[in-house]
């Protein structure tokens, strides 16, 4: 088998955290150019992004989350998972990708490094008109709007459905999953964002600043909960069918 680790990284730099803690915990470190497994890809990054989760991972609170990323310390040193890249060396398995292809993914073991090591299952490639940054902002945010419009809530065409947190890393993604669906789309941000949400595509943009879409008198069929900030039953007068995408209240699904 192939040397997958090019000789001329042999080391790169990385951010690296050796225990749990505020941002302050990261450092930037020389550290090995991973090695793919079998069915892994290595993944020279030119852009990563990072989302609610990764910070929940570096902080190690709620300490939940310490069960599966490491009890007394986090058990991989690099944090960060969404990326986007070149691929520089693939493992034996990996037949389906090709040096020199740019990707977009997620990793297991850290992408806040040049090099990231990566299950070839689970990295795509980049669409031609899309930035690496552009890219790199899509994989778990995505992911969750897609899941939450498309697999719990079941969005049909017709339908109104209301974002919260429009302006945000869910939210902006489902605003134009649940449009482009046939649904008509309402996004709940603030001031600033109004216009950044209605180009995304919401039919009807509402500023929690000075509206409170609980007591508009409106009802929706599906609301898709990024934020969490409304109690529940003040929730309910405006809703048909609610789904929590947020960590406080887990994956919640209510149909009334
Ligand atoms: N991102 C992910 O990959 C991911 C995956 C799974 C679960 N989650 C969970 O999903 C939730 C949202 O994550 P996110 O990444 O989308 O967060 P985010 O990027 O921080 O977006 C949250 C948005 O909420 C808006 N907001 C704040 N107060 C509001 C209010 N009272 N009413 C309506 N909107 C309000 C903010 O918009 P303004 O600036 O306009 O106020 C902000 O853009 C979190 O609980 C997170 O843990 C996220």
């Amino acid at each position: 088998m192939p040397d997958p680790t090019p000789a001329s990284a042999a080391t790169m730099r990385a951010a690296v955290q050796h225990r749990y803690g505020p941002p302050s915990v990261l450092e930037s470190s020389e550290v090995g150019v991973p090695r793919p497994d079998r069915g892994e890809v290595l993944v020279q990054v030119r852009a990563a992004s990072v989302h609610p989760g990764d910070y929940f991972v570096m902080t190690g609170e709620p300490y939940v989350v310490r069960l599966a990323f490491g009890l007394r310390r986090p058990r991989h040193g690099i944090p960060g998972r969404d990326l986007a890249g070149v691929v520089e060396a693939v493992g034996t398995d990996a037949t389906a990708i090709r040096p020199g292809e740019k990707v977009f993914g997620w990793s297991t073991a850290g992408a806040l490094a040049e090099y990231a090591s990566v299950p070839a299952d689970r990295l795509v490639s980049v669409p031609a008109d899309l930035s690496f940054v552009d890219a790199a902002a899509v994989p778990t945010s995505g992911m969750t709007a897609l899941q939450a419009v498309r697999d719990i809530a079941n969005v049909r065409p017709g339908q109104s459905v209301l974002v919260t947190g429009a302006s945000g890393g869910v939210g902006s993604f489902a605003v134009q999953i649940a449009k482009a669906f046939g649904a008509e789309v309402t996004g709940v941000c603030s001031t600033r964002n109004v216009d950044m949400v209605r180009s995304l595509g919401a039919d009807h943009v509402v500023d929690y600043t000075g509206t409170d879409f609980t007591r508009t008198g409106k009802r929706y069929d599906v609301i898709l909960d990024n934020v969490e900030s409304e109690p529940l039953a003040a929730v309910r007068r405006a809703l048909t069918r609610y789904v929590a995408a947020g960590h406080t209240r887990g994956k919640v699904v209510i149909t009334v």
